[in-house]
């Protein structure tokens, strides 16, 4: 397993984020999380990577115990996030936010090479790299995000809601980028609340209600299950599901 969390829980004083949880995420799969607000979604990328303590249980990483390493060598180790709402500096540049997910690495030397190689990826942030991330669209704000994480050159790149406020084109644009990644042997692990296009790009999933599993399975198991469809993930066995953003702001 390349990620294996074992009876895991997070606590903020009185509020139990997640309760006793175990999930894995394999070589080279895509898994999801799914949930309403609340559920612990973020909570649960946010102490994979040790940005939020946990209270009690195991993280592994790699065969590797990581529960109580620091943040920048669990980075180091291959392990990225792209935060929930992208965190993008808007009056750095381009290239200089991308160059964040480098040092986060701790890496050295002459990055130029890996530069090149995000911005073939992206195109449009390659025409403006030497402007303020301001100008970019919310689209765009969301792929530098993720080109910043993949220079910290990851394993395993965690994703907080990455659909969020994008028009369905960009959102398809993006997941097909995950699709390409993973083919790429990247392992991802996405937390969404757009449950129909997570679970049509994920190999397993897991849904999370008020900090405790409530399911997992392949995305036919979840899909099929017609209570947790309508009670959590906001449409019916059948249909696209999940929240379909309703003021996309690119
Ligand atoms: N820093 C914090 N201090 C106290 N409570 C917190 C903190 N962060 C989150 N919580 C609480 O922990 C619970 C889980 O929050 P979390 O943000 O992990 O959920 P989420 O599934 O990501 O939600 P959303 O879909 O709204 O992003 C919620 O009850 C939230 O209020
Ligand atoms: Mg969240």
């Amino acid at each position: 397993m390349l990620l294996e969390l074992n009876d895991l829980s997070i606590r903020y004083g009185r509020v139990q984020a997640i309760e006793a949880l175990n999930l894995t995420v394999g070589e080279g799969e895509i898994v999801t999380v799914l949930g309403s607000n609340g559920a612990g979604k973020s909570s649960l990328l946010r102490a994979i990577l040790g940005i939020t303590p946990v209270s009690a249980g195991r993280i592994a990483f790699d065969g590797a115990n990581i529960t109580r390493s620091a943040t920048p060598q669990r980075i180091a180790g291959g392990i990225a996030l792209v935060p929930e709402g992208r965190r993008i500096l808007i009056n750095q540049t381009i290239r200089e936010n991308l160059l964040l997910g480098a040092t986060a690495r701790g890496a050295v030397g002459d990055l130029e090479p890996e530069l090149a190689a995000i911005y073939d990826l992206f195109p449009n942030l390659a025409e403006r790299r030497d402007m303020a991330a301001s100008c970019l669209s919310g689209g765009e704000q969301q792929m530098l995000a993720i080109g910043r994480a993949l220079l910290a050159k990851p394993r395993l790149m965690m994703l907080d809601e990455p659909s969020l406020g994008l028009s369905p084109k960009v959102v398809d644009q993006i997941f097909d980028l995950f699709k390409r990644l993973n083919a790429d042997g990247l392992s991802i692990l996405l937390v969404e609340q757009n449950t129909g296009k997570a679970l049509s790009v994920a190999d397993r999933g897991y849904v999370l209600e008020r900090g405790r599993l409530a399911v997992s399975g392949s995305p036919q198991e979840l899909r099929a299950d017609e209570r947790l469809m309508r009670a959590y993930l906001g449409g019916g066995a059948g249909g696209t599901g999940g929240a379909a953003p309703e003021h996309a702001i690119s």
